[in-house]
């Protein structure tokens, strides 16, 4: 009597297994868009392609202190009024920038590259050692608001340190 059962239960537990395999495969694909393409929707329409290829302004003009400190830095609203105290200062986006200027507030823009807690990631060695704000961040200069192109997974950090004979031991990204 059992072998009968057991043939009776594959077709449905193949066909499960399908349906599975699928499901984690769908769920997949989003976390990897999740990882890798995430673009939050900004409180300000703010464009770098604008302030980068038509106003021609340089990265560092605004993340300031990516070649000296762990952090490259999110401007403050003080750096962006240098010009729009005056400049398209009727524009909805504008408007908006100087309400949080006058009530001495941050804007709120939301974090893009989230690293868990336990690693530790430096900009300044990275910069001083050659490597291109482009390589880890993609084309900022054709981007409006800036979206992650890379994973930023363990395995891409040890494969280029291997390649460049920086170290790899855990504790230089974990501490
Ligand atoms: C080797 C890869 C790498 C390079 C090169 C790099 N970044 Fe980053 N960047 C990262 C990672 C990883 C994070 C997330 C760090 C975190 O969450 O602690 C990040 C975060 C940021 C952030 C947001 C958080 C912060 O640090 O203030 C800004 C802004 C930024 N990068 C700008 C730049 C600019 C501008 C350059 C070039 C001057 C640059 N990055 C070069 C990997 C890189
Ligand atoms: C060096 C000068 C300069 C700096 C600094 C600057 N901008 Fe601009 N920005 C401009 C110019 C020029 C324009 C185009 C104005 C136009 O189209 O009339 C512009 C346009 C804009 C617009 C689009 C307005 C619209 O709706 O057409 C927004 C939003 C904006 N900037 C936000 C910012 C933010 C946020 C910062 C700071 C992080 C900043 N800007 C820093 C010069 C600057
Ligand atoms: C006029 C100021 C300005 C300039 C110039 C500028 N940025 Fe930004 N950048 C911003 C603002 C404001 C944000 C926050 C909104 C957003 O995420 O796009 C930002 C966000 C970012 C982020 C995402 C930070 C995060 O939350 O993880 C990266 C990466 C970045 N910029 C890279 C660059 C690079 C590379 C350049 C040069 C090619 C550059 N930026 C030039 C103003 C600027
Ligand atoms: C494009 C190649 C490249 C990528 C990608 C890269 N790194 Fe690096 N990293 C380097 C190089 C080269 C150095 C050595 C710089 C030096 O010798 O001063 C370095 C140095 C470091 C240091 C300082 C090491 C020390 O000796 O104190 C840390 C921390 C670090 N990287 C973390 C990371 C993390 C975390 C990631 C991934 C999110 C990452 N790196 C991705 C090339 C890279
Ligand atoms: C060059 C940087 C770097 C080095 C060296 C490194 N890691 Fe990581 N590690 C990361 C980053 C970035 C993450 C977070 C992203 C991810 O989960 O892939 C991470 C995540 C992890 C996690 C969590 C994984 C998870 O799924 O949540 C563990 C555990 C870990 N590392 C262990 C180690 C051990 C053990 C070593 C030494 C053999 C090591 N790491 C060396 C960068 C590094």
């Amino acid at each position: 009597m059992r072998a009968p059962a057991i043939k009776k239960m594959i077709i449905p537990l193949l066909f499960a297994g399908l349906l599975l395999s699928g499901l984690l495969a769908t769920v997949g694909l989003g976390l990897h868009w999740y990882f890798t393409g995430r673009k939050p929707t900004q409180p300000i329409a703010y464009s770098h392609n604008l302030h980068l290829e038509t106003v021609g302004l340089e990265c560092d003009h605004c993340h300031q202190y990516a070649d000296r400190s762990p952090r490259a830095g999110i401007p403050p609203a003080d750096v962006c009024m240098e010009c729009h105290d005056s400049t398209a200062v009727d524009k909805p986006g504008i408007k908006m920038l100087k309400s949080f200027w006058e009530k001495k507030e941050p804007v709120p823009w939301l974090k893009v590259h989230i690293q868990p807690g336990h690693v530790y990631f430096t900009h300044k060695r990275h910069i001083k050692a050659g490597v291109e704000c482009a390589y880890c961040h993609g084309q900022v200069k054709a981007m409006t608001t800036a979206r992650k192109v890379r994973s930023l997974e363990m395995g891409w950090c040890v494969t280029c340190h291997r390649e460049k004979n920086a170290a790899t031991d855990c504790l230089t990204c974990h501490k």
